[in-house]
C-alpha cells in the first residue's frame, strides 16, 4: 500500500506572509470578540460589522504571497510518491497560489454563501449586507466562512484520509480548535505516525511522535527536503 500523508496547516503557516495568527499577543482574537465576528449570531446581530471584518481580511489576503512554506507543500504533493492531502483552517488562499490542492475545512474568504439556499459563488472583495443571491435572489449573503458552533467542512472526506494514514503532520496551529484539534488522536489510533511542526511546542505536544520547533519557512522546507530525501 502506498505512504499517505496527512497535512493539517493553521494560521502559523501564513504568518510569515504577513497574515494576522489568532491567539498571539497581536492576534486577531486580541483585538475582535469571536461572538461578536465568528458566529451566527454575531452576524445576525451586526451583519455590517461581520462583513466589515471578512472584506478586511479578504483584502489582507489577497494583498499577500504564498511563502517558502505553502510552496514546500505544494512540491512535496507533486513529487511525493505516495499520497498528500492537505487539509487546511486557514481562509486565505495562499496554498493554491503556492500550487497545492487543498480543503478548506474553516471554509473560504475567496467564496460567498447564501444562507437562504446554500448556493456558493466567487466573493467579491467587498460584501455587503444587501448583496442578493445569484440563484434565489435573496439578501442573505454571508462569508463562506465556518463560525464557532457550525459544522466544519469536508469532515467525511477527511476523516477517511486520517484512517489510511501512515503520517499526520500539524503545521501552525496552536491545538486549540476542535475538531480539527483532535485529528492528531485519530491518526495515531490508526497507527500514524505523527509530527508537529510549530513556532514553540503547544499544549498538545504529547500527542506527537515528533516536534520540529521554528519558522514555518524555514522548518516546512527543511522537511520536505527530509521526506523527499532531496
Ligand atoms: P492560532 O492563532 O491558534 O495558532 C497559530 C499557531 O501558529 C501558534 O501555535 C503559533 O505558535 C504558530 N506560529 C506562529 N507563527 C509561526 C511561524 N512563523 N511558523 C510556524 N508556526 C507559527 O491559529 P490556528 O491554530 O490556525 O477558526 O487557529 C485555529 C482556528 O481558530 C482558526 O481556523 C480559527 C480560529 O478561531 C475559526 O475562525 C472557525
Amino acid at each position: 500500500m502506498q505512504d499517505t500523508i496527512v497535512i493539517l496547516t493553521g494560521a502559523g503557516i501564513s504568518a510569515e506572509s504577513g497574515i494576522a495568527t489568532f491567539r498571539a499577543s497581536d492576534g486577531l482574537w486580541e483585538n475582535h470578540r469571536i461572538e461578536d465576528v465568528a458566529t451566527p449570531e454575531g452576524f445576525a446581530a451586526n451583519p455590517d460589522l461581520v462583513h466589515d471584518f471578512y472584506n478586511a481580511r479578504r483584502a489582507k489576503a489577497q494583498d499577500a504571497q504564498p511563502n517558502a512554506a505553502h510552496i514546500a507543500l505544494a512540491r512535496l504533493q507533486s513529487e511525493f510518491a505516495g499520497d498528500v492531502y492537505i487539509v487546511t483552517q486557514n481562509v486565505d488562499d495562499l496554498h493554491e497560489r503556492g500550487g497545492a490542492k487543498v480543503v478548506h475545512m474553516h471554509g473560504a474568504l475567496n467564496s460567498a454563501l447564501c444562507a437562504a439556499c446554500q448556493t456558493r459563488w466567487d466573493a467579491p472583495n467587498v460584501m455587503h449586507k444587501t448583496d442578493t443571491c445569484p440563484n434565489c435572489g435573496t439578501a442573505a449573503t454571508r462569508p463562506d466562512i465556518v463560525w464557532f458552533g457550525e459544522m466544519p467542512y469536508f469532515m467525511d472526506e477527511i476523516a477517511d484520509r486520517l484512517v489510511g494514514c501512515t503520517t499526520f503532520v500539524a503545521i501552525g496551529t496552536s491545538g486549540q480548535v476542535y475538531p480539527a484539534a483532535g485529528f492528531v488522536q485519530e491518526a495515531r489510533n490508526c497507527g500514524a505516525e505523527t509530527i508537529e511542526i510549530n513556532l514553540e511546542p503547544t499544549g498538545s505536544q504529547y500527542m506527537f511522535d515528533r516536534q520540529i520547533t521554528g519558522k514555518a519557512t524555514q522548518t516546512v522546507p527543511a522537511w520536505v527536503d527530509e521526506v523527499l530525501g532531496a
